[in-house]
């Protein structure tokens, strides 16, 4: 069944706003039409990535035949001829990058690809995409609201702001995120309806959650046992901050396809462990004891052998100004350790922050660097030599060791400073 448009999507199905526009209104409807989507639903907040500094992109972007324009045609409208792309329809920021500038000889990153960067800033400029450049848009002043139909990439992000804030997004590709910055439109199906939002298994809480850390792991386990369904978290007894919640969803949407979860009696949609379900019965119901946060430390840890570190990398999903600052207060004045390099990552937006409020500096007297527009894993940036990596993140746990072959440790923020001083892994905390 092909989907129905209406007369303003019809007209720029048939040509009226240009080649581009066009083809991203052609894009969305074969989409949508496979998903089995009725119809688009306008949306006004988007997500995506148009630049060419990921890793997988630069040989493209370097190419004589290159350019932007063709790099967006081909990668984010599927268009085998070069369109001439317009300004963007929807309010649209753009995610994380594949380099920080500021730092890209730290990074092994040379003055060719900082030059693409560098276009890709004046390229996303022209077309009205805010450069917030950050997989946590949430962080910096992108919080869309309860009910928001969205079109945005970025795992960690998508199921923050679909659990966390109520809005409704889909998990978008690179290609029909960048249809929707054309269009203002997004195929209206999965999560934007409200009976696919429902939970569908039962988490029971045995244990208290309590540390970021802890939250890394719950998700981890969740994310494994649930995978691309909803899980409804029962049993807590706190209240979890940003951080936590933030790194939770990141390790859910890592070890399963997770893009939505309730917590009962903290996240909008779920006032009750009933109104979380939507009337329905858990197809399982899972119990999460000391036996299972220990499973998922060991899983999380599987990588790790080695105790002497050679690299701390913290800030995935990107560091919170409450994160730098926590950090400063656990570094304390010390050095780091002569053979180990930490590493943090952020928004430039949060960067700005913390240099005004003097963390930048305690963090590089220490021997430190905050770094800005992507993270180890996205960019492949690491210093020469790694060998194995502590990090405080799940997510980081898990793709870091497949995507650049190296040993990580995952543990807290503090065992993970405190690894950056010692130059050693003492951590253990499960
Ligand atoms: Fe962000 Fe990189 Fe983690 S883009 S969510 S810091 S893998």
């Amino acid at each position: 069944m092909t989907m129905r448009l209406n007369d303003d999507e019809q007209a720029m199905l048939d040509g009226r706003d240009g080649p581009a526009v066009q083809r991203a209104m052609d894009l969305l409807v074969r989409y949508g039409t496979a998903l089995g989507a009725q119809r688009m639903v306008d949306t006004n907040n988007v997500c995506g990535t148009v630049g060419a500094t990921m890793p997988f992109l630069r040989d493209y972007a370097t190419r004589k035949d290159g350019g932007l324009d063709a790099v967006f045609s081909e990668f984010n409208l599927d268009s085998p001829d070069v369109l001439a792309i317009p300004k963007v329809k929807a309010y649209s920021s753009h995610l994380q990058q594949g380099l920080d500038p500021e730092h890209a000889e730290r990074q092994n990153v040379g003055s060719e690809i900082v030059k693409i960067y560098r276009a890709g800033a004046a390229y996303t400029a022209k077309l009205g995409i805010q450069p917030l450049n950050t997989c946590a848009p949430y962080q910096v002043g992108n919080v869309p609201v309860k009910g928001e139909h969205c079109a945005w990439m970025e795992s960690s992000a998508v199921i923050y702001i679909n659990s966390v804030l109520g809005a409704r997004t889909n998990a978008e590709g690179r290609e029909s995120a960048g249809a929707a910055m054309l269009t203002g439109k997004i195929p209206y199906w999965g999560l934007h309806l409200d009976e696919n939002r429902g939970g569908t298994h039962r988490i029971e809480l045995e244990i208290d959650v309590v540390s970021v850390a802890d939250w890394g792991l719950l998700g981890y386990y969740v994310g494994e046992a649930v995978q691309d369904r909803i899980p409804v978290i029962d049993g807590l007894h706190s209240v979890p901050n940003l951080p936590k919640l933030k790194h939770f969803g990141a390790a859910a949407a890592s070890s399963g396809g997770v893009e939505m979860y309730h917590i009962v009696g903290q996240t909008p949609e779920a006032p009750t462990y009933e109104a979380a379900m939507r009337g329905r019965r858990p197809v399982e119901t899972i119990r999460y004891g000391a036996a299972e946060r220990r499973l998922a430390y060991e899983r999380v840890n599987t990588t790790a052998k080695d105790a002497q570190v050679d690299f701390v990398m913290l800030g995935c999903p990107h560091y919170s100004i409450e994160q730098i600052w926590e950090v400063c207060q656990l570094l304390d004045q010390q050095r780091l350790s002569a053979n180990t390099e930490l590493w943090i990552f952020t928004a430039k937006a949060t960067k700005q922050l913390a240099d005004q409020a003097g963390y930048t500096k305690i963090i590089e007297d220490a021997g430190g660097v905050l770094m800005t527009d992507t993270c180890s894993s996205v960019g492949r940036v690491m210093p020469k030599g790694t060998r194995v990596a502590a990090v405080d993140s799940a997510k980081q746990a898990h793709y870091l060791p497949a995507i650049m072959n190296v040993q990580a440790w995952f543990g807290t923020t503090a065992e993970c400073i405190a690894a950056a001083v010692t130059g050693r892994w003492n951590g253990g905390y499960a």
